[in-house]
């Protein structure tokens, strides 16, 4: 293969999550829970599915939740072992000293700026990069559907998803080329297009796998769309050197940055479950 194997992923966990305040005015967005898991833990799940070893979290202040809740939690784990119970979340993965990395990115500047706080954990490798607020239901998971076509074309991959004409103005928007399958070359990409010139349907989901020279085209980014550092912007300039695909994931996004989205998520793996499920079902038809 031409591309070096994917171990590593970056989770960029900086965002202030404006759209969520009150909730996430002490709280990280992250650690909101889908029923009684937080988002931030489907998609380390997510990412460890897929094979990574390497865990790094881009943090920024009043996110240390996250980090308490990936780590030993002694006095809880004692005290339920002694009532016979297990406190079993953590995979073996997480528990392996210096597997998971924590970096600080002090100012929220973008996704962009997020994704380059890692750089020099990251180094001369390819990684993944994933939005936990993007929750992707799925099997097999998302970014595994992704590792499997990266394990065929290689370069750099990011997952495509197909929107309605008045939202193209919200995502990052890819020029499609030649469609196979769940693959589609990625010809151009534009961040949040104006109303009624995005060149496809076709937007950008917070998952991604790319090559660590993307780190030096973030290097000198200027701001984009919104004032930040957009990750699209760099991605979009490494397109003529390397292969670029987009895979349509076949499963189901729900935009938990969004409240609307993060309520039909709850719903959604809610009537999924066997503990909860029938109650929540009969509760919604009498609603
Ligand atoms: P969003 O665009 O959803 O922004 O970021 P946000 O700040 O989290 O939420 P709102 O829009 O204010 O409600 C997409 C992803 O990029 C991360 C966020 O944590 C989220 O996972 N991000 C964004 C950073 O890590 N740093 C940034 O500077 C911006």
């Amino acid at each position: 293969m031409p591309f070096k194997p994917l171990r590593k992923a970056v989770f960029p966990v900086g965002g202030l999550g404006t759209r969520f305040l009150p909730a996430t005015k002490a709280m990280p967005k992250e650690m909101l829970p889908i029923v009684d898991r937080p988002l931030i833990q489907y998609a380390v799940e997510e990412a460890i599915e897929a094979g990574i070893e390497q865990l790094i979290f881009v943090t920024g202040r009043g996110k240390s939740a996250i980090e308490d809740h990936f780590d030993i939690a002694f006095e809880l784990e004692t005290t339920m072992h002694e009532r016979g119970k297990s406190l079993d979340i953590l995979d073996a993965t997480l528990l392996k000293p210096g597997s998971v990395a924590y970096v600080r990115q002090q100012e929220p500047m973008g996704l962009g700026h997020a994704v380059w706080c890692a750089r020099h954990i990251v180094g001369d490798e390819p990684f993944a990069v994933l939005l936990a607020d993007d929750f992707m239901l799925g099997k097999p998971g998302c970014l595994k559907q992704m590792v499997e076509a990266y394990n065929k074309v290689g370069g750099n991959l990011i997952c495509a998803e197909e929107v309605p004409d008045d939202q193209t103005h919200r995502y990052g928007i890819i020029t499609p080329g030649a469609r196979d399958g769940a693959l589609t070359e990625v010809k151009g990409l534009v961040e949040k297009p104006a109303a009624g010139t995005a060149p496809s349907n076709l937007s950008v989901i917070g998952r991604y796998i790319l090559q660590p020279e993307v780190m030096k085209v973030l290097e000198g980014q200027e701001k984009g769309a919104g004032g930040e550092i957009q990750l699209t912007d760099a991605m979009a300039r490494m397109i003529a050197d390397q292969p670029f695909h987009g895979v349509t994931f076949a499963g189901t996004r729900y935009d938990c940055g969004d409240k609307a989205g993060f309520i039909e998520a709850n719903i959604a793996v809610a009537l999924g479950r066997d503990d909860i499920g029938p109650a929540v079902r009969d509760f919604i038809a009498k609603l």
